[in-house]
């Protein structure tokens, strides 16, 4: 199965779940789309179905806030081909984003593109446009532009200097002639008028940009800029001018550019992986307060590779991206894990995902891709979902919903405080059934092989009915084992995996109950206590539980909650049947989630929710909900 630059398809989580109580639609807009496709088919299949709802489930369609208009069309890649037939697209008078690129588009751009008034962002680059560029006074609020790889010829038009706002403008690889016109744009970031038929030489206004945005023409380049580019100042304080020399380094061949216009967004370019270090104050500088990148994904990738750029998507997702926005988002990294480096990127359309980029993958492309399958393709609503994947010889990413609360741990062991806000004893038995629901899910995957192999509060998040929700799984199969680390995830480790380095699901248990100490306990699996002594909490627990039957283990945040001791007594209980030492005495998943099911039956409170969650179309898994075991007795002799 091909993949094209992108792939798209229905139906994400979280990300629109907002949206999704029936309002009225922009009807005007519909039509206009669907006259669009109708008159323009593409060769890969658009999910746009006249009796779905447009602004909730159509791939690349991006309405306003209050569904009244369409402000956004991103259908990259999916195989338009001819001139894009008038009076369809540019009806949706209130567009802000229009990304056809890497379709075979022929033709001008068409002249009614002019009602097209909030245009902000054009990407037309990789298609096969011609003729001359477009008159662009019209269009007053463009930030960028990119127009490059197509076939217009003409001369560069002075309209461009009506563009006040545009920040990015790439008109490379055409076949534009004349001489470069003294375009005033004071916001100007980035600029690539190479290989095009461009003769005379660069003016005065634009001599600021680096040789490299000029080659491939007639033109003769003077020596390296002398001035840098200067920041818009509506985008970050003034106060940012160290980074301005950075700019203009020859050695810097990312550059960030930004883009504020109603409070959009900021985009990080990098063309190659460049060795000098950039800082989050790069980003910062531009796009204001929404993010402080301080190591964008982006340098994980080679912009070499360039050829194999592709983000392998599953089905259910309508994400409209590919590697090229991923790259151009602006990044946070979340955390160092187990098998890598965890970022959130925030997209150009403000979509937030997780990228988690792996280090010492084992196996090859194709064990990787089958694995990827496997994970991929497993939905449910206590699993956090796979969206993507990469995989490259020097690069394997992957990419996740991101959850806004953060994981389990850090609501647990994060600063405890005034500010802090407890976990209280219902939402704990709650991350306790989601988690053990997902696992046991996880479990029967594959032909009942399917292992997570990584289970810890941090891999755990609350889903959107504030459930446990387990993420990265299965990875301890496809990494190589010397990726283990002896130090935190030790806590979680049974001691079977110590010895062997093999998990299975008798160990995923095992951790299981690590994290229901942990709940139980507000304790993390290994911690320190005044000295250094530092305390295994299986241990710890094992021994305050054999001195005296006492309440002394439970967290003391759950102190203040009525009648719950008993609850706490059986969660303890099932917890310490998980970290039994032999592997064979724990129970199953599937048992775990029954006796968790039994201490309370909180799914009755919950279950007929009417929120709004796209969850609820997920199948249940395989595991009744009817009361059954009791819970097991304390296990003797385990330690
Ligand atoms: C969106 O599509 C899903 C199936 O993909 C369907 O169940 C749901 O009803 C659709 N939502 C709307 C609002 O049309
Ligand atoms: C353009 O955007 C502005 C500000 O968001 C909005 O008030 C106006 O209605 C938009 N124009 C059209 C034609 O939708
Ligand atoms: C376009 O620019 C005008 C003037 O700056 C502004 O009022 C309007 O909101 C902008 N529209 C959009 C969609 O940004
Ligand atoms: C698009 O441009 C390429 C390169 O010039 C050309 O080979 C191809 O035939 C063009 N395709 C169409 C559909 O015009
Ligand atoms: C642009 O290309 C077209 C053919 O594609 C040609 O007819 C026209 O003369 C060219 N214009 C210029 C200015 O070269
Ligand atoms: C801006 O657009 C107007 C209308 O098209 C045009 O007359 C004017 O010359 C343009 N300004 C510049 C600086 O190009
Ligand atoms: C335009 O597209 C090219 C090719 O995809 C890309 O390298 C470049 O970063 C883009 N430039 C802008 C300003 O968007
Ligand atoms: C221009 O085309 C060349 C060769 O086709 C390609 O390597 C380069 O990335 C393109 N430049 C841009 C800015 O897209
Ligand atoms: C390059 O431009 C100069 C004048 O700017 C001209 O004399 C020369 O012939 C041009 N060379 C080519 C190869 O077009
Ligand atoms: C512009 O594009 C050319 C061709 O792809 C590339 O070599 C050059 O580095 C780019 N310049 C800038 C400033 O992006």
């Amino acid at each position: 199965m091909e993949f094209l630059r992108i792939l798209l398809s229905s139906i994400c989580l979280l990300v629109v779940i907002d949206h999704w109580q029936g309002n009225a639609e922009p009807v005007g807009d519909k039509e206009a789309l669907l006259d669009f496709v109708n008159k323009f088919p593409p060769s890969r299949p658009l999910n746009w179905d006249e009796t779905s709802s447009m602004c909730a489930n159509w791939t690349g369609v991006t309405c306003s806030e209050d569904e009244s208009r369409v402000i956004a069309i991103r259908l990259p890649g999916v195989g338009f081909r001819g001139p894009i037939p008038p009076d369809t697209v540019s009806r949706l008078s209130a567009l802000q984003t229009l990304s056809l690129r890497s379709n075979v588009i022929t033709g001008r751009i068409p002249s009614d593109f002019s009602n097209l008034k909030n245009l902000t962002l054009l990407y037309l680059q990789f298609n096969n446009f011609s003729g001359p560029l477009p008159d662009f006074s019209v269009w007053k609020n463009l930030t960028i532009v990119n127009l490059s790889n197509n076939h217009f010829n003409g001369s560069i038009p002075d309209s461009l200097s009506n563009l006040t706002e545009i920040a990015g403008l790439n008109l490379a690889n055409n076949s534009l002639s004349g001489e470069i016109p003294n375009l005033q744009l004071p916001r100007l970031q980035l600029l690539n008028l190479s290989n095009n038929n461009l003769h005379g030489s660069v003016p005065k206004s634009l001599q600021r940009f680096p040789d490299s945005s000029f080659f491939g023409n007639n033109i003769s380049l003077g020596s390296s800029p002398v001035v840098p580019p200067v920041p818009p100042p509506v985008y970050g304080p003034s106060s940012r001018s160290k980074k301005h020399g950075r700019l203009s380094e020859t050695a810097l061949l990312g550059i960030t550019i930004a883009c504020g216009v109603l409070g959009l967004v900021a985009f990080v370019f990098l063309i190659f992986v460049c060795c000098s270090r950039r800082r989050g104050e790069d980003d910062d500088a531009f796009s204001g307060k929404l993010h402080k990148g301080d190591m964008s994904p982006e340098k994980a990738v080679s912009r070499n590779q360039d050829a194999n750029n592709k983000l392998s998507f599953f089905e259910g997702c309508n994400y409209a991206f590919d590697l090229e926005d991923l790259l151009r988002a602006s990044a946070e990294v979340l955390g160092k894990g187990t098998f890598g480096t965890a970022y959130k990127a925030i997209l150009e359309d403000a979509t937030t995902v997780v990228v988690k980029r792996l280090k010492e993958v084992a196996v090859g492309k194709k064990d990787f891709e089958q694995h990827m399958e496997i994970v991929g393709n497993l939905k449910h609503e206590n699993v956090v979902e796979l969206k993507a994947y990469y995989y490259s010889k020097d690069e394997k990413l992957m990419v996740y919903d991101y959850y806004s609360q953060g994981s389990v741990s850090s609501m647990l062991h994060g600063k405890r405080g005034e500010e802090r806000v407890a976990l209280d004893w219902d939402t704990r038995l709650k991350i306790a059934l989601g988690a053990a629901r997902g696992i046991a899910r996880i479990h029967v995957e594959n032909g009942g092989k399917l292992v997570h192999g990584n289970i810890k509060s941090s891999n755990i998040f609350l889903n959107a009915k504030q459930y446990g929700c387990v993420s990265d799984l299965g990875l301890a199969s496809i990494m190589s084992s010397l990726a283990l680390p002896i130090s935190r995830a030790a806590g979680y480790r049974a001691p079977e995996v110590t010895d062997t380095r093999k998990a299975a699901q008798p160990s995923d248990v095992y951790s299981f109950g690590v994290v229901l100490l942990e709940l139980l306990t507000g304790k993390s699996p290994i911690h320190t206590t005044g000295g250094d002594e530092i305390i295994h909490l299986v241990r710890w627990v094992h021994s305050v539980v054999r001195e005296e039957w006492t309440a002394e283990v439970f967290d003391l945040e759950l102190m203040r909650y009525p009648n719950i001791e008993e609850e706490m007594v059986e969660m303890l209980q099932i917890a310490m049947s998980c970290v039994v030492r032999m592997p064979d005495q724990r129970p199953k998943m599937s048992e775990v989630v029954k006796m968790i099911e039994n201490v309370r039956q909180i799914d009755a409170e919950t279950r007929p929710s009417s929120d709004n969650q796209a969850e609820q179309k997920l199948p249940q898994h395989d595991i009744d909900n009817s009361p059954s075991s009791s819970p097991s007795p304390l296990p003797k002799g385990s330690e």
